[in-house]
């Protein structure tokens, strides 16, 4: 490579580090959550897809720069195919002591297939979805999925011997009369599980998602009608604020980009599957860092230049707001663009 030997590692406007980079491998799934994508996606053509040499460079690039924790999402991550040679690659970082975490965040569908691999080549934890424990609401969440093979899944990556982080949507009306079978499962299996409020990406209509809004702090006030709940110092590196629950000793996660903004302490940047990097979840601005790469194959410097830049543009914050019955902040691209 052709890099700065000590290079300056990256902080935007605001003084934030940034040490965690989420790359999205791919924008096609296998189910089509009703939260994340439409029923009939239009999926990008190959060609529009960075190669596995091509996310192995950028991402290199990156941690080149200082980033620690590498997020690999999608769409699914796990039906792009050949995924595992780019893992493979990305291990080398964890080798090299450059890279402290390697992980991915998956429906879970495949993980029957890929726990061993991924489990050999470091990855320590993964973050699975699931948002009901009910074959029939299963089926209807996630439009084409089937439960008894997510559940499969989470069992394979146990026995690979990786934690596994449940996350859950929180959907009034959906999964609002499951809290405590989805708290007990959790304790049961020893799984860590986390919340996430939903947010306005994608063309679902206003009304369609404030009445599915449920506010993790009303979430929270119904668990503690069963259990003492604990607030903890705790960070797994990403938004989520965690407590336990004295009874049962679980960890529960809280992601709040409604009720509670979290963008003070952002660490993080987007990589989507053709290239562009997005600096917030929550906004528009990005960067085609693909047309710096294919335009300089043999020369890293250019390409290190446009991430500098590209961090440089990095917004305070997503400005998503339910608070006047009515939403505000709205992103038109799918969450399955950007990998969430
Ligand atoms: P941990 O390493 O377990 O802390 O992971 P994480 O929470 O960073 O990753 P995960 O993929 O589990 O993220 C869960 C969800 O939280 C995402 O799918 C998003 O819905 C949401 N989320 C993660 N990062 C951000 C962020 O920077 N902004 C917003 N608004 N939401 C985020
Ligand atoms: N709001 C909040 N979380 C979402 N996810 C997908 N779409 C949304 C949304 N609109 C979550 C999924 C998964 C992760 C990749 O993103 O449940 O955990
Ligand atoms: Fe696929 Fe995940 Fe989106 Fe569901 S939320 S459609 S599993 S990418």
């Amino acid at each position: 490579m052709t890099q700065e030997t000590a290079p300056v590692p990256l902080v935007d406007p605001f003084a934030r580090p940034i040490t965690y980079l989420r790359v999205s491998v791919t924008d096609r799934c296998d189910f089509r959550c009703t939260y994340c994508m439409s029923e009939h996606m239009q999926f990008l053509p190959k060609k529009e897809l960075l190669t596995l040499e091509e996310l192995d460079r950028l991402c290199s690039a990156f941690i080149h720069l200082g980033v620690r924790k590498l997020r690999v999402t999608g769409g699914e991550p796990l039906v792009r195919r050949g995924i595992m040679t780019f893992f493979e690659a990305m291990s080398r970082h964890l080798d090299d002591g450059r890279l402290d975490e390697l992980t991915l965040t998956t429906n879970g569908s495949q993980m029957r297939r890929f726990a061993g691999t991924l489990a050999d080549l470091g990855v320590r934890r993964v973050n699975i979805s699931l948002d009901t424990l009910d074959d029939e609401k299963f089926a209807r969440i996630t439009r084409w999925g089937r439960l008894s093979q997510v559940l499969d899944g989470i069992d394979a990556a146990r026995e690979a011997g990786m934690r596994v982080k449940i996350n859950t949507v929180a959907l009034k009306g959906f999964n609002d009369d499951e809290l405590f079978r989805l708290v007990e499962w959790a304790a049961g299996a020893d799984h860590d599980l986390t919340f996430i409020e939903v947010m306005p990406m994608g063309d679902i209509g206003n009304e369609d998602r404030l009445d599915q809004y449920w506010p993790l702090k009303d979430l929270r006030a119904q668990l503690e009608t069963r259990y003492t709940v604990i607030d903890t110092p705790e960070r797994s590196g990403g938004p989520a604020r965690y407590v336990r629950l004295e009874e049962t000793g679980q960890k529960i996660g809280f992601i709040t980009p409604l009720t509670h903004n979290f963008c003070e302490s952002c660490n993080r940047v987007r990589l989507t599957c053709t290239g562009e990097l997005f600096m917030c979840l929550g906004q528009e601005d990005r960067a085609d860092l693909r047309a710096v790469l294919r335009a300089n194959p043999d020369d890293d410097a250019p390409l290190v230049a446009a991430i500098r830049e590209a961090i440089r543009h990095k917004p305070k914050g997503h400005d998503f707001d339910y608070s006047r019955q009515t939403v505000r902040g709205r992103v038109s691209r799918h969450m399955s663009h950007t990998g969430g």
